[in-house]
């Protein structure tokens, strides 16, 4: 099935989109990447060419593959581009309705059997699903950040999604080189569901006075091993993802627990979203 697929289509040119695009021409397929904004696909392509550059350099890719991963890669601010990609992965921003609108516009390019996958980190896909008229072919493939590194791919089944997309869509993920999990569609899925509430539970711990950011990060990353403390952890994903994702967690769980802390929500009103932009928890400039 994923053997079969010869290109790839991507949506939003992020640091997901673009690590999920780059694995895709790594790994010989053609890609088509999409942004509406031109310079997130400049910084996109630099992104891209740096991380190639990494694995030749370490001897993981050889100098003719990474060659090839990059004449692989198409760049384009018109989704019309994406109708001859055998699926495409949509990572733009974590909000329901802007992704249901995407979905809509992409079951109406997308040819007719192609799979249209998400890389939210805590929508419902039956929700996405349902903004188009093929939701047996809609799924969630979560990437974890940066994808060129993780290891695990998470996959999240709507209610409709078949068996076949689940296949196809797992053995796509395989052919990248990652371990997969399976997720029942509930807010968070399995990983976001454990690593959100730990998060916001260090920004309680610095908005409380319990210890500085540096010490929470520090006992978190020799005390339990973690390769990084939550709030460092917290500027590498977006605090404005982390925050979406604890309020799709409250709203679809129930529980006032997954409420964001106070802090996480005025550092992201104060356009402190972390490493993309220069500050968050701390300072990159
Ligand atoms: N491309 C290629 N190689 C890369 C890379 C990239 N974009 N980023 C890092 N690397 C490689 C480096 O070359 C290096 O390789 P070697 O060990 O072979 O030398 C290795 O990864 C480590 O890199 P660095 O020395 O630069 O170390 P670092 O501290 O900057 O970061 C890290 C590397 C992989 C980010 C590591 O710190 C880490 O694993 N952090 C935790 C990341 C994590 O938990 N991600 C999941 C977040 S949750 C999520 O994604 C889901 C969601 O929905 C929010
Ligand atoms: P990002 O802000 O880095 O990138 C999003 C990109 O999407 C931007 O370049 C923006 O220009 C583009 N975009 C926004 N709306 C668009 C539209 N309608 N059409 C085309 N392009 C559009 O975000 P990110 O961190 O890459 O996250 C993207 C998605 O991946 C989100 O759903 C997020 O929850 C999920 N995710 C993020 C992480 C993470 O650690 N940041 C990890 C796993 C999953």
């Amino acid at each position: 099935m994923a053997a079969e697929m010869k290109c790839v289509g991507v949506v939003g040119g992020g640091q997901m989109g673009s690590g999920i695009a780059q694995l895709a021409a790594m790994n010989g397929l053609d890609v088509w990447l999409m942004d509406a904004d031109q310079d997130a696909l400049s910084r996109a392509t630099a992104a891209i060419s740096s991380s190639v550059n990494r694995f030749v350099s370490k001897g993981l890719l050889s100098k003719e593959v990474g060659e090839d991963a990059m004449r692989r890669l198409r760049l384009t601010s018109n989704l019309e581009d994406l109708r001859s990609a055998d699926i495409i992965v949509e990572a733009i921003v974590e909000s329901e309705d802007v992704k249901k609108k995407l979905f809509k516009d992409l079951d109406a390019i997308a040819k007719s059997s192609a799979i249209l996958a998400s890389n939210t980190s805590s929508i419902s896909i039956t929700r996405l699903a349902s903004a188009t008229q093929r939701p047996t072919q809609v799924i969630g493939m979560h990437f974890m950040n940066p994808p060129p590194v993780m290891k695990l791919v998470e996959i999240i089944r709507g209610a409709d999604t078949s068996e076949e997309t689940f296949l196809a869509t797992k053995s796509l993920a395989e052919r990248f080189g990652k371990t997969t999990v399976c997720s029942q569609d509930y807010a968070g899925f399995i990983v976001n569901r454990i690593l959100m509430p730990m998060i916001n539970e260090a920004f309680h711990t610095l908005y409380t006075g319990v210890a500085t950011k540096e010490d929470i990060d520090s006992g978190m990353r020799h005390g339990t091993n973690h390769p990084m403390g939550p709030l460092e952890l917290a500027d590498l994903i977006g605090l404005d993802v982390c925050l979406s994702i604890m309020r799709v967690l409250q709203e679809g769980l129930g529980d006032s627990k997954y409420a964001p802390c106070p802090l996480l929500v005025q550092y992201v009103d104060a356009g402190r979203l972390g490493r993309k932009r220069g500050l968050g928890v701390y300072d990159y400039r």
